[in-house]
């Protein structure tokens, strides 16, 4: 899997991308991600990037022609065209299950928009899709974009030791997950629930499966009423 990130801070999303499980990955060629400077592909002496928008108003909306520009670089070092998202708070909101259609996508271009928007017509001709992290307006699309790389990279085969690290953990199957213990047997007077040191695989395997469903009807009734209606 291939990601391409278009922003106009590369050293920001460099600097989340190179560390921990995300940069192990990269470095072992589990996944590529790369970012790519949108002010690399300005034309101007200046690198302009930006400018006021038509019509008046405030701030500046990002230009077309530089980040069409990238785009187009990038389709032609991949050989293909990317699945195309660009990170807006007007787009769908993502889940597990959409970040799991996308860890399954060979290449994916994320486009990190700014000031007070991108100009209308390049997203027009580029964007396949926009993509939210939640109903709150951030400063960039970088976080964004970065919260999306990692909930897709964490699901491509290679960066974590086994599918079962993903497959049993909370939302992969519409279930939050349960509690989990590790030593000392007691701490601050409290014991790990004893059926987890019974070594009996079976019973605890049912224990977590009714804690999973405890715990989402307790901190999520909407995703526990979703999940008895799928089961129906
Ligand atoms: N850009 C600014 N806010 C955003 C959000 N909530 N999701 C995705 N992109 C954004």
């Amino acid at each position: 899997m291939r990601i391409e990130i278009a922003t106009l801070f590369p050293d920001m999303c460099e600097a989340v991308l190179s560390e921990s499980i995300i940069g192990r990955a990269r470095k072992a060629g589990a996944i590529e991600v790369h970012c790519h400077n949108i002010r690399d592909y300005t034309l101007d002496k200046h690198r302009r990037v930006d400018d006021t928008p038509y019509g008046g108003g405030m701030g500046m909306v990002m230009q077309a022609e530089p980040i069409y520009r990238c785009w187009q670089a990038v389709c032609e070092q991949l050989g293909e065209r990317p699945h195309t998202i660009y990170l807006s708070p007007q787009g769908k909101t993502l889940t597990q299950n959409r970040a799991r259609e996308f860890s399954q996508m060979s290449s994916l271009f994320l486009l990190c928009g700014h000031y007070e928007g991108v100009d209308q017509r390049v997203l027009d001709k580029i964007v396949d899709e926009e993509v939210s992290i939640g109903d709150y307006v951030l400063t960039g699309g970088e976080l964004p974009a970065l919260v999306l790389t990692d909930a897709v990279a964490r699901m491509c085969s290679g960066v974590l030791p086994s599918a079962l690290c993903f497959e049993d953990v909370s939302h992969f199957n519409g279930l939050l997950e349960y509690p989990q213990y590790s030593r000392p047997e007691i701490w601050e007077g409290e014991r790990v629930p004893e059926i987890l040191l019974s070594g009996h695989h079976l019973h605890i395997s049912r224990w977590r499966q009714a804690e999973s469903l405890r715990v989402t009807q307790e901190k999520r009734p909407d995703l526990y009423q979703k999940y008895l209606e799928e089961q129906e």
